[in-house]
């Protein structure tokens, strides 16, 4: 062990034997490559879970709007009605099924600010309710009651400033789905942290791969080797020991926690930093890196719930709603989103949007970028393990994977999709026919 690595060192570890139920054996990743199961997921998972699709900050008044396009869900009006409340609506014209809100190119989500919805196909209108507000030569049609008319509502619900959305006709209340573990970081301060930098890609991979990238800390000497150290067996001697790390699981839901580096000493009034220009010159230069600025901005007091296995050097919690979002608060004041939205048993996008407090000067500018730089350069690090993984997977060469302690996580979500998938199609045998 090095110095670091006998710093962070908490002798705690063996994580797996707390939860028995998850058992220690091989895993298959057929959930993760067959067609049937993915059918299935979609409607037990998708179809009945809250799903993130956006911040209130993207709707600051009255008729302020958004549409988001999700893969094999649909697309979705996302609205702020009169009474400051949000709405989400069907993209679906009540007349002959048209797609209501878009601009140049149906295909493309779009947001903007209006008072009512028009259809471009024959000019019917929208209040921000969804209500038909306007039928054109509304003498021409037979027995028609406006009233009964709209663009379907579905649940729309509102946690922390994040607007989630269900599909399902009977969803339970979104804070009892997020439970306890979430409900108390409600103070965090998401609303302080409006500088967002946002990128969405497709990746040729099962999205549960995808997730599986970021639930164990074991690859980082691999993956991340030249950014650690370009020689592997340095990487390994620099990278937190295991039993450094938090895991906690409260399904459907768990958390990462992980160590992060100390923060650099101030700057010295008048120095830019050393002038020393290897390969991490850069980082010192502007006082940032991968776990954040070393120029942490004040945002009052947090919420104790974080850091809750008291990690000694905290760098991050990661928290994991079910099914595709992750929240990590990082311990310098700011925080990513990650998201998962499923196209096809071996496709899915995937979108990393990351949050800070705005900026009050150029140095804190360029300090955010170089953040932003490093989590997306190890983002497609990543991504680029999970399109090889997914491809050699679904050979079925191999059918049986191994998972270590620290892997933990990935045999508990699995699990979790699994028995989410099980418990839909007991209560409702139609839905393995469909
Ligand atoms: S389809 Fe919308 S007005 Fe005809
Ligand atoms: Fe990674």
């Amino acid at each position: 062990m090095t110095g670091i690595q006998e710093r962070l060192a908490t002798g705690k570890g063996k994580f797996t034997p707390r939860y028995p139920e998850l058992g220690t054996g091989p895993v298959s990743y057929e959930d993760s490559i067959s067609q049937e199961f993915f059918d299935a997921e979609r409607e037990a998972v998708f179809r009945r879970s809250w799903l993130k699709v956006g911040r209130v900050e993207q709707l600051p008044r009255t008729g302020a709007y958004f549409t988001r396009d999700l893969p094999g869900l649909g697309s979705i009006v996302v609205v702020r009605q009169a009474d400051d409340s949000i709405a989400a609506l069907h993209n679906v014209c009540a007349h002959r099924g048209n797609k209501v809100v878009w601009q140049e190119h149906p295909a493309q989500e779009t947001k903007g600010f209006c008072r009512e919805f028009s259809c471009k196909y024959h000019g019917w209108r929208y209040g921000l309710d969804g209500k038909v507000k306007h039928v054109t030569n509304s003498d021409q049609f037979f027995d028609l009651d406006m009233s009964t008319l709209r663009m379907p509502q579905l649940h729309c619900d509102v946690w922390a400033g994040f607007i989630f959305v269900n599909f399902a006709e009977d969803a339970e209340p979104l804070r009892s789905f997020l439970g306890d573990r979430f409900l108390e970081l409600e103070t965090y301060p998401f609303d302080k942290m409006t500088q967002r930098w946002g990128f969405r890609t497709r990746i040729k991979g099962n999205w549960k791969i995808s997730i599986d990238a970021l639930l164990e800390w074991y690859h980082p000497p691999y993956v991340h080797g030249r950014f650690i150290d370009p020689d592997v067996s340095k990487a390994e001697k620099l990278v937190p020991p295991v039993d450094s790390y938090h895991y906690d699981i409260f399904v459907p839901h768990m958390l990462t926690s992980v160590p992060g580096p100390p923060l650099l000493p101030p700057r010295e009034a008048g120095r830019a930093g050393p002038a020393v220009r290897d390969q991490k010159w850069i980082y010192r230069l502007f006082r940032a890196g991968l776990f954040g600025p070393d120029d942490v901005p004040d945002l009052g007091p947090m919420p104790d719930a974080l850091n809750k296995g008291r990690i000694a050097s905290w760098g991050n919690d990661q928290l994991w709603a079910f099914p595709n979002l992750s929240v990590q608060l990082w311990a310098r004041n700011y925080y990513i989103t990650y998201q998962y939205w499923p196209e096809a048993v071996d496709s899915h996008l995937y979108e990393v949007d990351i949050y800070f407090p705005p900026p009050s000067n150029a140095q804190e500018r360029l300090a955010q970028e170089l953040v932003v730089d490093s989590t997306i350069e190890f983002a497609m690090q990543d991504s680029n393990t999970v399109e090889a993984t997914h491809s050699a997977v679904a050979t079925r060469a191999t059918r049986q994977f191994q998972l270590s302690d620290q892997e933990l996580l990935i045999r508990n979500f699995h699990k979790v999709v699994g028995d989410t998938v099980a418990a839909h199609q007991n209560a409702d045998p139609t839905q393995e026919q469909r």
